[in-house]
Formats: structure tokens, C-alpha cells, sequence
């Protein structure tokens, strides 16, 4: 898209050029065309234009090519803001919300893809990547597998809290998680995921989901004051 902006632009400046400098223009075109002559080329009185047509014709050329450049430019930049600043521009609005809420959070965690969840063995915290976020009936799901040993931890301490960074602001949630045995908030949390449905059923005895409660958010940026969310 760069090289045929670049391509316009050179267009651009040679029918400027042959605005400006149309005298000069028509002897380099003649003298162009003498060389073809010589060199048995096609006859330079065919080739010879009035400095009137050639002006009209370098100013329809300027109109054209500068019409062409700001098209090209406006669906280049409509493409790049399809792609990588409208994720930025989503997660942006999210964070700059008057009102902070769950669905604040949920998108946030979405557009992050991956948090890091921390849960606690005994006095040992333990620290993973994780994916899965589900807002089911009101409530912040997230899903594991009971033979895990995070499962496990969040058995013995259901405190956990959940970190994660999408380059521009960071959110911090502590929590409770509740484990909920229900195939519907399994299955919803399974259809949210497809990629999960090879290894996980929501009526596999294995599958888990479990929701946040009496849950602290806290969306971190270093040139805004933290804010809190509730629920
Ligand atoms: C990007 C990413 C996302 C993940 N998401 C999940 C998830 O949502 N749930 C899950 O149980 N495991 C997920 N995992 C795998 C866990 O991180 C992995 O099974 C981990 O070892 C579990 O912790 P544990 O060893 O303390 O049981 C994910 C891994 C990666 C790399």
C-alpha cells in the first residue's frame, strides 16, 4: 500500500511539474522525441502537444492523482484501525469508562487473552497462566479441570487473584471463587470456547467452573488514578 501511495505521489509531482513547467516540459518531450526519430522511433511531429492541452492535461492528472492519494489514504488507515488500533481503541473506551463494572472487567480480561491466576498451597503461592472467562447469569466465570492441581488449591483456599496486562493498563482482582457443578454454566462456558470442547464435556466429572465473588478489581495505568470495581 506504502509503494503505491509512493507511486501516486510521483504521478502527482510529474503532472505538477507539467503545470508549472510546461514550456520546459514540451522540450523534454520533444527532445525525447527527437531521439526516438533518430533512432527510427515514431514520428516527433505526432508526439508534439500544445502548452495548452498539456497544461489542461497536467491539471486534470494533479486533481486525479491527489483524488487517488486520499482515497488510497483514508481505506489504507480504515484498514489499520480494522486490525490493530481498533482492539486498542475497544480497550481504551473500556478503561475510560465513567462507570465501572463487571462487563468492564470481563472485556478486559477478553481483550488480554491470557491473565495469570494466583491461588495459594498451604503458605506457597502458586502462579498460572490461564484463558477461560465466561459472564454467566450475572456472574465472572472461569474454568479448569478438577484434576489440576489449581483445582486442588482453590479446594483448600478459594482465595485467588488474577493479574493481567494488555501494554497500557493492568488489572489486579482478588477474589473468592465459588465452584458451581451446573452442566448449563459448564456448557455455556464450553460454547464460549470451542477449542475447549475437545478436551472437556460439561458432563465429564473433570470439567470446572467457578464463579468470582465478593471480587476487587482494580484497573492500573501509570498516568491514571487506579480504579476500583465491586462485585
Ligand atoms: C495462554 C494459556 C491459557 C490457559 N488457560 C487455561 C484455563 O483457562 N484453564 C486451565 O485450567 N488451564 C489453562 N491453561 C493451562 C494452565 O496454565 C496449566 O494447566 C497450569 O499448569 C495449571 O496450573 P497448575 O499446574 O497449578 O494446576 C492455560 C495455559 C496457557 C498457556
Amino acid at each position: 500500500m506504502i509503494l503505491f501511495k509512493l507511486v501516486i505521489i510521483i504521478f502527482l509531482l510529474i503532472s505538477l511539474v507539467g503545470f508549472l513547467f510546461t514550456k520546459k516540459f514540451l522540450e523534454i518531450f520533444c527532445d525525447l522525441n527527437s531521439l526516438y526519430y533518430k533512432f527510427g522511433g515514431i514520428d516527433a511531429e505526432f508526439r508534439i502537444v500544445s502548452t495548452k492541452t498539456t497544461k489542461i492535461s497536467c491539471l486534470a492528472g494533479i486533481i486525479i492523482f491527489t483524488l487517488m492519494f486520499f482515497y488510497v489514504d483514508k481505506n489504507f488507515n480504515k484498514n489499520n484501525l480494522n486490525t490493530t488500533n481498533k482492539e486498542e481503541i475497544a480497550v481504551t473506551e473500556t478503561t475510560n469508562k465513567e462507570n465501572f463494572d463487571m462487563q468492564s472487567v470481563y472485556e478486559f480480561l477478553k481483550k488480554c487473552e491470557t491473565y495469570y491466576l494466583a491461588t495459594v498451597e498451604n503458605d506457597q503461592p502458586r502462579v498460572r497462566p490461564f484463558g477461560t472467562i465466561d459472564l454467566f447469569e450475572d456472574k465472572l466465570y472461569i474454568q479448569t479441570g478438577k484434576i489440576k492441581n489449581v483445582s486442588k488449591q482453590m479446594a483448600q483456599n478459594p482465595k485467588i487473584e488474577i493479574c493481567a496486562f494488555d501494554g497500557n493498563t493492568w488489572i489486579r482482582i482478588e477474589a473468592t471463587v465459588v465452584n458451581d457443578d451446573r452442566i448449563e454454566a459448564k456448557q455455556h462456558m464450553l460454547d464460549n470456547y470451542p477449542s475447549l470442547q475437545k478436551m472437556y464435556k460439561a458432563d465429564d466429572n473433570n470439567t470446572q467452573v467457578l464463579y468470582l465473588k465478593d471480587a476487587t478489581a482494580t484497573f492500573y495505568s501509570f498516568t491514571q488514578e487506579p480504579k476500583v470495581v465491586k462485585f
